[in-house]
């Protein structure tokens, strides 16, 4: 439960005791409603939605609206805490799961069966040597029909802040060592795709890159976008 611990101390420390959001908190129409429009097509409409890591449930509750049963799990009990008092919906429940916890993700797909995922900056902060045993755990979930959309940090994201951005050296020195010290090295790079999801066992139907929106704003009102890949994966060949 190591996961868990380390999140809920932030989701304590910063939504509980400081009040504040996280960056990423963001309108969920901004955020699970741009990957929306690329994973619609592809999720079967019938099956249920797993929002994995879904922090504070702003996007497992824009998605009530699309599937019939929306489940938003987080390895934080605080932040599932959080997301259960703010969305209280028929179709929509959230629980504590750590999504690097084989019984309990067996559980989960004993308990609703096959599952559609959706993951929005969760798998960069697994750590390197348990990705393999990560990766199991969602083939588990997503049981023969459902399908895996993620949309994750890049692995140039150090770089990305340290050099390229120029407008990100406008930010207060604080948030600019957020970027560059406190992000983990090992974003998903599309290259490395094939490797942690691999044939036949899995299916890769689309990646591209894109951006994790933040509530940063540069002094010039330009919000920082987090460089981000994509991938919208599924069982079998
Ligand atoms: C960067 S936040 C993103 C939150 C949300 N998906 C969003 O985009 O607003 C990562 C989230 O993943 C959760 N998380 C990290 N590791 C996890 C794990 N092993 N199982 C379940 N949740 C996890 C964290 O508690 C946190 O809420």
């Amino acid at each position: 439960m190591k996961y868990g611990q380390y999140w809920d101390a932030f989701y304590e420390k910063t939504y509980v005791k400081e009040a504040r959001k996280a960056l990423w908190d963001v309108p969920a129409a901004l955020s699970v409603g741009k990957d929306l429009e690329i994973f619609q097509s592809y999720f079967h409409p019938e099956l249920p939605v797993l929002d994995i890591g879904c922090g504070t449930g702003e996007q497992a509750h824009y998605l009530s609206a699309y599937y019939p049963r929306v489940i938003g799990v987080d390895a934080a009990p605080t932040a599932v805490a959080l997301a259960a008092a703010e969305h209280t919906l028929a179709n929509l429940e959230f629980q504590t799961l750590d999504a690097a916890d084989p019984e309990a993700c067996a559980a989960l797909h004993q308990k609703y069966g096959d599952m559609n995922l959706y993951m929005r900056g969760v798998m960069h902060q697994v750590d390197a040597a348990e990705q393999a045993r990560f990766v199991a755990n969602l083939s588990l979930l997503m049981g023969e029909r459902g399908r895996l959309y993620f949309i994750e940090v890049a692995d140039n994201i150090r770089s990305y802040f340290a050099e390229a951005t120029h407008g990100f050296h406008e930010l207060p020195k604080a948030v600019q060592e957020v970027f560059v010290s406190n992000l983990p090295p090992h974003g998903i790079n599309l290259e490395h795709l094939p490797r942690l999801f691999p044939a036949p066992g899995f299916n890769i139907l689309a990646s591209g890159e894109g951006h994790l929106l933040t509530n940063l704003t540069l002094p010039r009102g330009e919000a920082v976008r987090i460089p981000a890949v994509y991938a919208l994966i599924a069982k079998g060949a």
